[in-house]
């Protein structure tokens, strides 16, 4: 498993992740499909401090997801979150998170200016939860985290990346 930048041909797999009900599950709902031009411009064209990966894995080097640290809000502070999605069915559940997880960390670690890496995942999202702790995200607490409109009750997790 590798990862490689986001780039314009990766269009379809922003679509299939976001308009995934199973893949959203925890995540607000499957978007509509006139979300998908915006969030794929974003990945395309990130701001300083960004990071928008493309998940490449084993047997046939296909794309298998997306991971990323981006820019976000928590309290008022500017904070860099993590995000991951997998295509669902093969993709999932083969350990390739925790993986992705770990090369974009090096990534975002090695880049120096980044002290800490949030992420919030839905308390019922096992799955997030287990790549959480096994990537060394430490649980900070419960919070309400609005995606998309939808509040979800999370737990926040914090990497110190000093
Ligand atoms: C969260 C996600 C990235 C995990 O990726 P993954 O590579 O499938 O995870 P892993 O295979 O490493 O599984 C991690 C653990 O969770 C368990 N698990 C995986 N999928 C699960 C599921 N649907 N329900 C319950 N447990 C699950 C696995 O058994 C594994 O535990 P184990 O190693 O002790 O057996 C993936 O499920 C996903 O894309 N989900 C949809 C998007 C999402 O919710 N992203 C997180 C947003 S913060």
């Amino acid at each position: 498993m590798r990862l490689r930048p986001y780039t314009d041909a990766d269009r379809w797999l922003t679509e299939a992740l976001e308009t995934d009900p199973e893949v959203m599950r925890h995540l607000g709902g499957a978007a509509p499909l006139a979300r998908v031009p915006k969030v794929h411009e974003r990945r395309l064209a990130p701001g300083g401090g960004e990071w928008y990966r493309t998940i490449v894995s084993a047997p046939d080097d296909a794309p298998a997801g997306v991971v990323a640290v981006f820019r976000s809000e928590w309290g008022g502070a500017e904070i860099a979150e993590l995000g991951i999605m997998l295509l669902p069915g093969v993709r999932q559940r083969h350990g390739l998170a925790a993986g992705a997880v770990r090369l974009i960390v090096e990534e975002v670690r090695a880049a120096g200016s980044v002290p800490h890496i949030h992420a919030f995942i839905g308390l019922d999202n096992a799955a997030a939860g287990v790549v959480a702790r096994r990537t060394g995200f430490v649980a900070a607490g419960p919070c309400d985290v609005d995606y998309e409109g939808v509040p979800i009750r999370c737990e926040h997790w914090v990497l110190d990346l000093r």
